[in-house]
């Protein structure tokens, strides 16, 4: 039997993952702020279930919880995934959203990534994963802070992936750089190529068995990926 922790298992994204690995017979160790919610998806799960209250934009206290979380699951966990993440339209700057952000996206995540490589590095093998996004890719004026945080995640996560290799050890870290997935989360005024959590989660589940090092979900955001690559800045000004 193998033991899964999702930090952000809430909702969304977080949620579906949590009943995929399920069905598929990890226990699984359910993270987030709302407890209530945890539990509902605790009684829908079949194997065993461990639930945590853990606030992310705490990362002191939420490193704690973390390592308390892995001891409850056995000390053996073999698969991380973070899940949790906040984000705001904010075109006037307000400090506000940009520094709960920042805390939940940027601080909140690398607390989460050290627990979680630190456990896995001390038991020579495993997988971390993290939901970044394609707003990784390019600078976004609308919500300035939502893509930065998301490209130091993704850079963070590559950083661990070349670590663990020079270390020789068997551990895979998992970008994925979703698009628009439907939930609290997709906030943009246009929004296109909607996907529901749980063809998001399902796509999610094959990169985490294939041990992909990055993946877009959904597959076909690897053309828009493509574009926000290549166009100049001159033409996304305009867009
Ligand atoms: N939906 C999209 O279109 C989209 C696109 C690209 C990337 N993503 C990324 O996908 C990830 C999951 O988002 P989602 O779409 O599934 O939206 P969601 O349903 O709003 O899920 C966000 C999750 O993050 C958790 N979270 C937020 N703040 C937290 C905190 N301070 N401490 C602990 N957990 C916290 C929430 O739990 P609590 O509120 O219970 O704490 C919830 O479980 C996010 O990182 C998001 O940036 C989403």
């Amino acid at each position: 039997m193998q033991n899964t922790i999702i930090v952000g298992a809430s909702s969304g994204i977080g949620k579906e993952l949590a009943k995929i690995l399920a069905r598929h017979g990890y226990n699984v160790g359910l993270a987030a702020r709302r407890v209530e919610l945890l539990q509902e998806i605790a009684r829908d799960i079949h194997t065993k279930t461990f639930v945590k209250v853990i606030d992310v934009s705490q990362p002191i206290e939420a490193m704690q919880s973390l390592r308390e979380l892995i001891a409850d699951m056995n000390n053996d966990v073999d698969l991380f995934v973070i899940s949790s993440g906040t984000g705001f339209n904010n075109p006037k700057l307000e400090w506000g959203p940009e520094s709960e952000t920042i805390a939940v996206n940027v601080s909140g995540f690398t607390a989460m990534a050290n627990v979680a490589a630190e456990h896995l590095q001390a038991r020579g093998s495993g997988q971390l994963v993290g939901i970044s996004s394609i707003a990784a890719l390019r600078g976004n004026r609308e919500a300035p802070a939502y893509g930065a945080s998301k490209a130091f995640m993704s850079n963070y996560l590559q950083g661990l992936r070349h670590k663990f290799a020079k270390l020789r050890l068997p551990i895979s870290v998992t970008d994925v750089q979703p698009g628009f997935v439907d939930t609290a989360m997709a906030k943009a005024e246009h929004k296109f190529w909607v996907a529901s959590p749980e063809k998001a989660a399902k796509q999610i589940f094959e990169a985490i068995r294939k041990r992909k090092k990055q993946v877009y979900v959904t597959r076909r955001w690897r053309i828009i990926a493509w574009l926000i690559k290549v166009l100049p800045d001159w033409l996304v000004h305009r867009i």
